[in-house]
C-alpha cells in the first residue's frame, strides 16, 4: 500500500495562507547552530521531513533537541560528539552537506557519505570542496564515503566559478573559526545566505557583505548560544500564490517578505494576475479565472533573479496561457520532469533542454501521477486543484520534504484535498 495525495479540481480558493519559515534556510541553520558552545534556539521551524531527518542527524552527534513548541526547536550541542556521519539518513538529504562545514569548521576534521536529495541532473559538490582545500584542509573520498580534515583552517580569498548556494554556505560555516579573514567572491546571494549569515553572527561570528557578491568572514575562537527567528520560505510563498493566480477568488498569502518574491510578482503581473503587495501580505483577487493568461518567457537565475524552483509550479499556470510560453533552465538543465505528468493531464509542454516550451491554453485533467522530485510534487498540486476530476500523486514523500502541513493549509483554503492508501 501506498498513501497518495487526491486532489478534486475546479474548486474556487478563498481565506489566508500563513507562509512558513524558510525550508532551504532551516536545512543549513540547523548544521550552523552545532557551531556554538551552548545552546541555540530556532523560532519559525517547518514541519517537513527534510526537518525530522535533520534532527536525527544531530542526535546521532549526540547533540540535545527538544521541540519547545510545535515551531520552536532547541539545540543543545554541549556534549556532541564528532562521530563519523554515515547512516542512511544523510545519504537521503541534500542538505546533510551543511555538516561538512560545520564539523570541519568545530573540530577541524569531518567524516561523511555523499549527500542525497531531489534528482535534478547532475548536482555535484566541487565547489564546496575547493573551499575547503582553499582553507588548508584536505579532501579523501573512498566509495561514498568523504573524509575532509585540516590540522588548522586560515582564512583566504576563494573566487567561486558558479554562485552556488551550498558552496557559499558550507564555506562560510568552515571559515567562521578559521585564522584570519575569508573572502568569498562571486558569493551567491540568496536571502536564506543572508538568514545562515545572521544566525551566525548572533553567536558572535563576525561575517560582513552579506547580500552581496563578495562574503568576508573574520574567524573568531568562540561562538555562545542565541534565539533565532527564522525567514518566510519564499518558495512557499510562491506555490500559494501559483495556486491563488490559477484558482482564487480572494486569497491572501502571509507572513511573506514581497521583496523576495519581486521575480515571481512580477511575472505575475506580466501575465495579467492582479495582486495587492503589502508589507508582509500579497492579496491575489478581483482576477476572471475563465479568462486565458498572457503567455511568457522565463529564464531562471541566482537570486534575484527568477528561482529555480518556482520555475516548475509557474509552468502550470502557464498551461492557462493563449499561446507559446518558454521557460529556460540556466541552473538545472534538467529539471523538467514535471512536464512529461503535466502533458498526462492534458497540457502541451514540449521539453527541449534546456527549454520547456508551453503552448496554452489547455484544460487539465485528472489523472495519476507521480512526484519525481520536491517542486515537481508542487507543480502536481497546482495542477491537481486546477484539473477537472480527480488528480491521484504518487510518490508525495518528496513534497513532505518540503511543504509545511500542505494538505490542511489548502483544504483552509475551501481545496478537496486528502490523503489515501491505495495498492501500488
Ligand atoms: N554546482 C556545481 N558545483 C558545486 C555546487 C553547485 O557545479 O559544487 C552547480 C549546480 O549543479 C547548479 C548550480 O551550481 O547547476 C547551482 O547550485 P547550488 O549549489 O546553488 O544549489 P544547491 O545549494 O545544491 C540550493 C537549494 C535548491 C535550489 C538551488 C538553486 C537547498 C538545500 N537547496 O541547492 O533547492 O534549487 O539552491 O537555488 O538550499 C528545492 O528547494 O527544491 C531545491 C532543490
Amino acid at each position: 500500500m501506498e498513501e497518495v495525495i487526491k486532489i478534486e479540481g475546479g474548486h474556487p480558493l478563498n481565506g489566508t495562507v500563513r507562509i512558513s519559515g524558510s525550508k532551504n534556510a532551516t536545512v543549513a541553520l540547523i548544521p550552523a547552530a552545532i557551531l556554538a558552545e551552548e545552546p541555540v534556539t530556532i523560532y519559525g521551524v517547518p514541519e517537513i521531513s527534510d526537518v525530522r531527518a535533520l534532527i536525527r542527524l544531530l542526535n546521532e552527534l549526540g547533540v540535545v533537541t527538544e521541540w519547545k513548541d510545535s515551531e520552536t526547536l532547541y539545540i543543545d550541542p554541549t556534549n556532541m560528539k564528532n562521530e563519523p556521519m554515515t547512516s542512511d539518513t544523510v545519504k537521503k538529504l541534500r542538505a546533510s552537506y551543511y555538516f561538512m562545514g560545520a564539523l570541519l569548521g568545530k573540530y577541524g576534521k569531518v567524516v561523511i557519505d555523499m549527500p542525497g536529495g531531489c534528482y535534478l541532473g547532475k548536482r555535484p559538490i566541487d565547489l564546496h570542496l575547493k573551499g575547503f582545500e582553499a582553507l588548508g584542509a584536505t579532501v579523501s573520498c573512498s566509495g561514498e564515503t568523504y573524509t575532509i580534515e585540516a590540522r588548522e583552517l586560515t582564512g583566504t580569498r576563494i573566487f567561486l566559478d558558479i554562485s552556488s548556494v551550498g558552496a557559499t554556505i558550507n564555506i562560510m560555516l568552515a571559515a567562521v573559526h578559521a585564522n584570519g579573514r575569508t573572502i568569498i567572491d562571486n558569493a551567491a546571494r540568496e536571502p536564506e545566505i543572508i538568514d545562515i549569515a545572521t544566525l551566525l553572527n548572533k553567536m558572535g561570528a563576525r561575517i560582513h557583505g552579506m547580500g552581496t557578491s563578495t562574503l568576508v568572514i573574520d574567524g573568531v575562537d568562540n561562538l555562545h548560544g542565541c534565539f533565532h527567528e527564522i525567514i518566510p520560505d519564499r518558495i512557499e510563498a510562491a506555490t500559494y500564490l501559483l495556486i491563488a493566480a490559477a484558482m482564487a477568488e480572494d486569497m491572501r498569502v502571509e507572513n511573506v517578505i514581497p521583496q523576495h518574491l519581486e521575480a515571481i510578482t512580477s511575472k505575475l503581473k506580466e501575465i495579467g494576475i492582479t495582486m495587492e503587495i503589502g508589507d508582509d501580505f500579497i492579496r491575489v483577487h478581483g482576477n476572471d479565472l475563465s479568462k486565458p493568461l498572457r503567455p511568457t518567457e522565463i529564464t531562471t537565475k541566482p537570486y534575484p533573479g527568477f528561482a529555480t524552483d518556482v520555475q516548475q509550479p509557474f509552468t502550470v499556470l502557464l498551461t492557462k496561457a493563449d499561446g507559446v510560453s518558454r521557460v529556460r533552465e540556466s541552473i538545472y538543465e534538467e529539471r523538467f520532469k514535471h512536464c512529461f505528468e503535466l502533458n498526462k493531464m492534458g497540457a502541451s509542454c514540449k521539453v527541449e533542454i534546456p527549454e520547456g516550451i508551453i503552448t496554452g491554453p489547455t484544460p487539465l485533467r485528472g489523472t495519476r501521477v507521480t512526484a519525481t522530485d520536491l517542486r515537481c510534487g508542487a507543480a502536481l498540486v497546482v495542477a491537481g486543484l486546477m484539473a477537472e476530476g480527480v488528480t491521484e500523486i504518487h510518490d508525495i514523500y518528496h513534497i513532505d520534504r518540503g511543504y509545511d502541513n500542505l494538505d490542511h493549509k489548502l483544504q483552509h483554503l475551501g481545496a478537496k484535498i486528502w490523503r489515501e492508501y491505495v495498492e501500488n
